[in-house]
């Protein structure tokens, strides 16, 4: 049984049609990598799976329960108990030190106790090789320490669907990999959906299922 689907789903952004019927299922405990040139709407697509965008018709079922449904308060719940995100842009907020960046998803409302997540975060984070980061500034890791940082913020509520938007993009390919690697051993220990925009052919040959979008459409 598919744990997400989307059946016919379309998004318009005013007269531009960015997304045209998509069909898709993912499996549970699925990694999936989904390629398509600048513009083909793989952002897009994400952004409706994580409930941070509405799509413009069609449906999205989540472990059977139609989300294109739910009100802003249902769809921020699902958001903050079923996702977590990985932008290659890292949203590190520059302010506050590491620890409490990834604190941060917990404090807003995952609802999940506190001291239960900061334990899982530091051991994360040394599972990672950067709990030397935790205490530091944002400013003070270098690229490859920030995305990994990032990556266990994205983790720390053990979301249930693990989404990335090209969350190599900024690294170089031995990092890059690293990551990816990473961002796999995690979700098979947690049982989750990974599923990882990319652009990057070689990034995309270490997944088993591979979804290519062409023109807001999906070709394969
Ligand atoms: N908020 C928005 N408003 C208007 N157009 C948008 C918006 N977001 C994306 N688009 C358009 O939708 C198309 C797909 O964008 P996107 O999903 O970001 O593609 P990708 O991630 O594959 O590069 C592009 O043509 C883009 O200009
Ligand atoms: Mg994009």
């Amino acid at each position: 049984m598919s744990f997400v689907q989307l059946k016919n789903v379309n998004k318009h952004y005013g007269k531009t049609h960015v997304l045209k019927g998509i069909n898709l299922e993912f499996s549970q405990t699925g990694h999936y990598a989904l390629v398509g040139a600048s513009g083909s709407g793989k952002s897009t697509l994400l952004y409706l799976l994580g409930g941070l965008d509405r799509a413009s018709s069609g449906e999205i079922e989540i472990e059977g329960k139609k989300i294109d449904q739910l009100d802003d308060d249902e769809l921020s719940f699902y958001r903050n108990s079923y996702i977590g995100f990985v932008f290659q842009f890292h949203f590190l907020l520059p302010s506050m030190n590491c620890l409490n960046n990834i604190m941060l998803p917990a404090r807003i409302g995952g609802g999940k106790e506190i001291e239960k997540v900061k334990k899982n975060a530091i051991k994360m984070a040394e599972f990672l090789g950067v709990s030397h980061c935790l205490t530091k500034m944002p400013y003070e890791l270098s690229g490859g320490e920030q995305q990994r940082i990032n990556i266990v913020r994205a983790i720390s509520l053990r979301p249930k669907i693990l989404l990335c938007d090209e969350p190599t993009g900024n690294l170089d390919s031995q990092n890059s990999q690293k990551v990816t690697q990473l961002l796999k051993d995690l979700a098979s220990e947690f049982g989750s959906t990974l599923i990882v925009v990319t652009h990057d052919e070689k990034v995309a040959t270490h997944f088993n299922n591979k979804i290519t979008i062409e023109d807001g459409q999906i070709i394969s």
